[in-house]
């Protein structure tokens, strides 16, 4: 069997290699960026950054996955407030090149396509709605939750009018050794192991340590995403929730982070850290992809941040 991974290169894409690989699937990936595959390897990537729809027909006619996970996009939430057409570009456009590549490549009939979206996309819920499912309306509230909900809606469009076997996963905040700077956990960890090293002041600077939100950890979602397309059928133009199901405060992640160092750290928040609009609780619902697949986490939060830290104490 083969695997298309679209942006390889980056957290998630790096993570789902490694496990594809362990199932004895050969892998593929496409990458805008030649630096990044960390510990990958016998990856085959190609350089495409998914702008010319004429490439990517041609790439999928060479490669001929059975499976495409399009992971390639903006993923920062905080970003996509300064950046707001790059992310609407990024993540939407790139999408749509490559369901209307699908659609006229030679693998059309065959191919299992998962597309990545985000809790960001139901943006403000009513506390009635609580823990959301995947019926829940959507109310994105910042210029990335848009993305992701459009991408929801081509998904299913693609689906609906062509058949083309697309599953749109909608997984919460995940989290793991690698990710990048910009994710709560990355920020955090990589202060606290930077104060460890450090004589002078012990000061972590924060942003928002009210909210709550639904932690994963990425090697449990991509887990999730593999089982999501080999699923049999029922799952194409759906949309599947990808998460815990348990609200954790930012807060308690800071304080388990601190307890896993010897340091003595006063906590500033800074402003500068704080959105213009910051959801205060997201909770999913995970029923709908653990009756399909028997999904369900093997990570616990404790060994993620553990991990987390221990992988940038290494770098
Ligand atoms: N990044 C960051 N850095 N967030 C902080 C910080 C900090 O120093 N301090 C507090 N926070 C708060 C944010 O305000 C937010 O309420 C929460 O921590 C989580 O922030 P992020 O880790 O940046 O994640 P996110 O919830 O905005 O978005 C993530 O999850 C989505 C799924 O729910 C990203 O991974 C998205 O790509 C993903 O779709």
């Amino acid at each position: 069997m083969r695997a298309l991974i679209t942006g390889v290169n980056g957290f998630v894409g790096n993570h789902l290699a490694k496990y594809l690989q362990s199932q004895g699937i050969e892998v593929f990936g496409t990458t805008s960026q030649i630096n990044g595959t960390d510990d990958v390897s016998n990856l085959n990537i190609y350089m495409n950054d998914l702008t010319s729809e004429l490439s990517i027909i041609k790439l999928l006619n060479e490669i001929q996955p059975d499976h495409i996970y399009h992971l390639a996009g903006q993923s920062k939430v905080k970003e996509s407030w300064d950046f707001k057409v790059a992310t609407i570009n990024t993540n939407v456009n790139l999408t749509l090149n490559l369901l209307e590549a699908a659609r006229k490549s030679s693998i059309f009939d065959k191919v299992r396509i998962l597309t990545v979206g985000s809790s960001e996309e139901y943006g403000r819920v009513n506390d009635m709605t609580l823990p959301i499912d995947e019926n829940v309306s959507l109310k994105p509230t910042n210029p990335y939750g848009i993305s992701k909900a459009t991408i929801s809606y081509f998904a299913k469009q693609y689906f609906d009018a062509y058949g083309l076997k697309v599953v749109h996963a909608r997984p919460f905040n995940h989290i793991g050794p690698g990710q990048k700077q910009g994710f709560v956990v990355t920020d955090f960890s990589s202060q606290i192991v930077k104060l460890e090293k450090e004589s002078g002041d012990k000061i972590i600077r924060v942003g928002n340590l009210e909210a709550q939100r639904d932690f994963t950890d990425v090697r449990d979602i991509v887990r999730a995403y593999y089982k999501l397309l080999m699923t049999a059928s029922r799952s194409f133009g759906d949309v599947y929730n990808v998460c815990s199901g348990l609200p954790i405060t930012i807060n308690s992640i800071l304080h388990k982070l601190l307890s896993f160092s010897d340091q003595n750290i006063e906590v500033v928040i800074d402003p500068s850290k704080l959105r213009p609009i910051d959801i205060p609780l997201y909770i999913g619902n995970n029923q709908k992809i653990k009756e399909l697949t028997g999904w369900k986490q093997e990570f616990s939060l404790d060994t993620t941040l553990s991990d987390v830290l221990d992988y940038i104490r290494k770098q």
